[in-house]
């Protein structure tokens, strides 16, 4: 199954997304993801990405879909794609490097969540700089703070995190990426709403149940 979450930035996509694949034992796919580790290792992509990352715009689109041909290149049971696409360009490109794979999407998931909890979210969240396991001070905290619970190493916020950055990334969701609802709505794939705004597990079994799993 291929399964698109859609939701604007600290909506949960990529904690529902991580809990889906696992459970599934499918392949997440976060372009975030692939762009921050890109940043980390100093690629040349990776710094062409940070100036708008860091800025709340969105990375171009051909260099998002250099990455995530290269995923799709290895076979998987199921893909999550989480933060992915963003625009219809990328929505449309998807369709079709899917269709080579004899692929479709089967269903889109919105992640709803009130603008002013986002942007609580967003600003307590905290990351491994190691092994990626996402904490938030408020909802979720590590065991001792900045220390990750699972490795041990330091927690640090991201970049593009400040309230200000946050705001241009909202309004960056709604004008490029909330479109595409009306997209999948008009290509055939079920789309699905979920209250993001309850504890983590009482969000998954939402998700879960609107796929059938
Ligand atoms: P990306 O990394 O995709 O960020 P985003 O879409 O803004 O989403 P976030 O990662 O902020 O939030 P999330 O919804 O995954 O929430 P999370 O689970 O982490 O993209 C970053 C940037 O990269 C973009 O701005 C753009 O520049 C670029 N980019 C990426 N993809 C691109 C693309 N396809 N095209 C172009 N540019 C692209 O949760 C957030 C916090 O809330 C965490 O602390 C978590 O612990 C907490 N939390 C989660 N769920 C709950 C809950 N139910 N209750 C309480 N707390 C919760």
């Amino acid at each position: 199954m291929n399964v698109v979450l859609l939701g604007p930035p600290g909506a949960g996509k990529g904690t529902q997304g991580e809990l889906l694949a696992r459970s599934q034992g499918w392949v997440r796919l976060s372009t975030g993801d692939l762009l921050r580790e890109a940043v980390r290792q100093g690629t040349s992509l990776g710094a062409e990405a940070r100036r708008y990352m860091d800025a709340g715009e969105l990375v171009p689109d051909e260099v998002i879909l250099g990455m995530v041909r290269e995923v799709l290149e290895r076979p998987a049971a199921g893909y999550v794609f989480d933060g992915f696409p963003r625009t219809r360009p990328q929505a449309e490109a998807l369709d079709g490097l899917l269709a080579d794979l004899r692929r479709g999407i089967d269903a889109a998931v919105v992640v709803d969540v009130p603008d002013d909890v986002l942007v609580k979210r967003v600003s307590g969240r905290r990351s491994c700089g190691s092994c990626g396991a996402v904490y938030n001070i408020y909802y979720n905290p590590p065991a001792t703070a900045d220390v990750c619970d699972r490795c041990g190493n330091a927690l640090v916020e991201r970049a593009d995190d400040s309230e200000a950055t946050v705001r241009r990334r909202l309004d960056v969701y709604r004008e490029q990426t909330e479109p595409l609802i009306d997209y999948y709505e008009k290509n055939g794939a079920p789309v699905a709403y979920v209250d993001g705004n309850r504890p983590v597990e009482a969000v998954q079994h939402s998700v879960r149940e609107t796929l059938g799993l």
